[in-house]
């Protein structure tokens, strides 16, 4: 009888996994992350998704146009059809996130989102604060005038200016910032877009102290800057938490945000077989 059980959770069909890599990047960089997850689960379906053409797409699409490609990564594919864990790195979080509370109604449904260091509190760098990690390519956007940042055609045709989240301006990325700001259900609000949020059974957000590239390191827990960029709101301070504008709180009440201290800088993530069998490995299980 036992035996029976067990042979019948063995067999049963497991839930594939689909990765998105991160800014600046393509597929491949994923490949030995989905080698390491086939080792460790043999008989899962994994696919390892791209935005666009890579690289050059992550930087020059906006986040919105981003978040379409991956939905038709996913959907295109029908071994997805009945579900899968979403796993996404940085950028590939944030646009994980994005399908999840724009397309979980009426697509491929995620069953639970995991993110590696995503910027899902927003990036922002470069008054008070040191911009770091992505090097010449954060002090360009720090640079860039605050109506050139939220400006039409940059929100247009720059993916990092939709979750670029300026403590000093807020009432103008509010306004003009097209991606963050709904995500938040701060505009548009849609109680489709917050059930769509808590329709997964986790969420697991893996972040650092010693990240060196997302500003600040918080954002990956749902964290965000303050008034300024020195001091820093955790989730439960900010106020799209208390006033639950997209699920936040109903789901970490409930036990269901996981937040884990990954010890590991920003470039780690993908290339650290250990981290990716025996500390990401364990929350893919379901
Ligand atoms: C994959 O791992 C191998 C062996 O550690 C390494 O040489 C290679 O550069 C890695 N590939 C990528 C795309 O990170
Ligand atoms: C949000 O609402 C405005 C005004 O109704 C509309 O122009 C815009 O397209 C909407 N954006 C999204 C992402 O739904």
């Amino acid at each position: 009888m036992i035996n029976l059980i067990i042979q019948s959770l063995l067999t049963q069909e497991q839930v594939p996994i689909v990765l998105i890599h991160g800014l600046q990047q393509n597929a491949k960089d994923f490949s030995n992350v989905s080698l390491w997850l086939s080792e460790l689960f043999p008989d899962r379906y994994i696919k390892n998704c791209e935005v666009g053409n890579g690289a050059e797409s992550t930087i020059i699409m906006n986040i919105n146009a981003q978040i379409a490609e991956l939905s038709y990564c996913i959907n295109n594919d029908p071994k997805l059809a009945s579900g899968f864990v979403g796993l996404g790195y940085s950028n590939g979080g944030l646009l994980m996130r994005g399908y999840l509370e724009l397309h979980n109604h009426n697509k491929a449904p995620m069953k639970r989102l995991i993110t590696l260091s995503a910027p899902l509190g927003g990036f922002f760098c470069g008054t008070k604060s040191e911009c770091y990690g992505y090097g010449e390519f954060s002090e360009f956007l720090a640079a860039l005038a605050v109506d050139v940042m939220y400006s039409k055609i940059v929100q247009t045709a720059f993916g990092p200016a939709n979750f670029w989240r300026d403590p000093y301006n807020l009432d103008i990325y509010l306004e003009h910032c097209v991606t963050l700001p709904v995500l938040d259900n701060l505009k548009n609000f849609s109680e489709q877009r917050k059930t769509n949020f808590m329709s997964v059974d986790k969420i697991v957000l893996f972040g650092s102290s010693k990240d060196g590239a997302i500003s600040p390191w918080q954002s990956a827990w749902f964290g965000t800057w303050a008034e300024d960029d020195e001091k820093t709101l955790k989730m439960e301070e900010r106020d799209v938490y208390v006033q639950d504008t997209f699920g936040l709180k109903t789901m970490n009440e409930q036990g269901r945000i996981i937040r884990i201290d990954s010890e590991m800088n920003h470039f780690g993530y993908y290339k650290k077989e250990e981290f990716i069998k025996n500390v990401v490995g364990p929350w893919l299980v379901m």
